[in-house]
């Protein structure tokens, strides 16, 4: 049995931080999220595929800070190309600087439906601009969405504070069921603007699921007959699954697309990239503007993150490793004959608990997690996990071993 780890100091600045922050910590970084009492809860530093907790502990990263570490904590390349900008150009002006350019000429040649496309912080931030741009082209109201989109007030589950006339005209729609969206369609077609979702389902809690053969190109369809334009969400596949996002992998291509996360390696960036058609609203009909949208330190960091990824085929590496450390898994799950299954491969690798009658897969979740981290694995019990370029063959040795000893553990509960 592993012990409990040290975690003095994570209680300490937790307790520190009830009084200062609304709870302490924002959204998904609440311990509610982990196991509670197990998990720190502040990290410190972060180097390659590794993070350290304000405890001294380390663990083998698999969360790789929700996505954007596609290739390693604290890259000497990426960060000197920021530090250079810093020390020689600057980066915060009143008029932008030509990087925009470069980058958008980048971009243009790896995202498929990439016409045009403009610069945001967030993720949110670009799927908000892409259903405003939808909305404004088609000169219709209704969305129909799937998926987590951001914290904004059309899309956020929570729906404290957000009047329900923000929300009332967003429909959900069920992942990989045509049949669904047909019959919405069937009803409020003529007054979609859009059909957003993200390529892959990733639900929180839930197994990351695949679209069936023909689901995009039936949704594409659907779209094109009723005169809405399709969005996707590509701010988990984008930059993970190919460069040029699920888009490029499956030749089915939206007309607006929104990117983030993995694209710069950690620095703050959103896309919103379309077809020109579309994307022309933003000229004079649509505005989009914040004091930080042009800030260039990550248009920098993209830059140079692309390049290595281009240069050293991370995407085709990771690839391997997910693939190699899937196979692992899955036989380590049947062994064990504990009730879970391993989806995500090779890109959001993620181990689910079978759904039963008396909960027990909820005890059993909180078991394989609680001895997980005990043993320095960082992974969520209720959110995929990811796999980055610096993750070398031995840490992911190691974390396919304790995840074999943590189901292991997790049988005293079965019997
Ligand atoms: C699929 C998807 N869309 C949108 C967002 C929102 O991005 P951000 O958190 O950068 O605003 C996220 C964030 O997790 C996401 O996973």
């Amino acid at each position: 049995m592993s012990k409990k780890l040290s975690l003095d100091n994570t209680f300490k600045l937790y307790e520190e931080a009830l009084g200062l922050i609304p709870g302490a910590i924002l959204g998904i970084r609440r311990p509610s999220n982990f196991v509670e009492g197990e998990y720190p809860i502040f990290f410190e530093t972060a180097k390659g595929g590794k993070v350290v907790d304000v405890d001294g502990n380390e663990y083998i990263d698999m969360l790789c800070a929700y996505g954007p570490i596609i290739i390693g904590h604290r890259e000497e390349e990426i960060d000197n190309a920021v530090i250079n900008q810093i020390r020689e150009k600057g980066f915060c002006m009143s008029l932008t600087q030509s990087v925009q350019n470069t980058l958008a000429k980048k971009l243009q040649e790896l995202i498929p439906c990439a016409e045009k496309m403009v610069f945001v912080k967030m993720g949110s931030d670009a799927t908000t601009s892409a259903v405003r741009v939808a909305r404004s082209y088609t000169n219709r109201i209704k969305i129909l969405r799937c998926g987590y989109h951001g914290w904004h007030d059309w899309c956020v589950e929570q729906k404290g504070g957000i009047p329900e006339k923000l929300y009332e005209d967003v429909i959900e729609f069920e992942y990989n069921n045509l049949e669904h969206i047909k019959h919405l369609m069937s009803q409020h077609g003529d007054d979609v603007a859009a059909i957003i979702l993200t390529p892959i389902n990733h639900p929180g809690g839930h197994e990351v699921e695949m679209p069936k053969n023909g689901f995009l190109e039936g949704v594409r369809e659907i779209t094109e007959e009723y005169g809405s334009l399709l969005i996707y969400d590509e701010i988990r596949t984008g930059f993970r699954v190919a460069m040029g996002g699920h888009q490029q992998k499956s030749g089915v291509i939206p007309d607006l697309s929104a990117f983030g996360k993995a694209m710069a390696n950690g620095y703050p960036i959103g896309v919103l990239a379309g077809k020109q058609e579309f994307m022309d609203e933003l000229v004079d009909k649509v505005f989009l503007s914040s004091t930080f949208f042009p800030n260039s330190l990550a248009q920098i960091a993209a830059l140079k993150t692309i390049e290595i990824m281009e240069r050293e085929n991370v995407l085709g590496k990771i690839n391997e490793k997910g693939t190699k450390f899937a196979k692992v898994i899955k036989e380590h799950i049947e062994e064990s004959e504990v009730p879970c299954v391993f989806t995500g491969e090779p890109w959001m690798p993620y181990i689910t608990f079978k759904r039963d009658a008396k909960n027990l897969y909820k005890k059993l979740r909180e078991e394989f997690y609680r001895q997980l981290i005990r043993r320095k694995v960082f992974l969520q019990p209720f959110h995929h996990g990811y796999i980055c370029y610096r993750h070398t063959t031995e840490d992911l040795e190691y974390a396919a071993e304790m995840i074999a000893e943590s189901l292991n553990e997790c049988k005293r509960l079965m019997k």
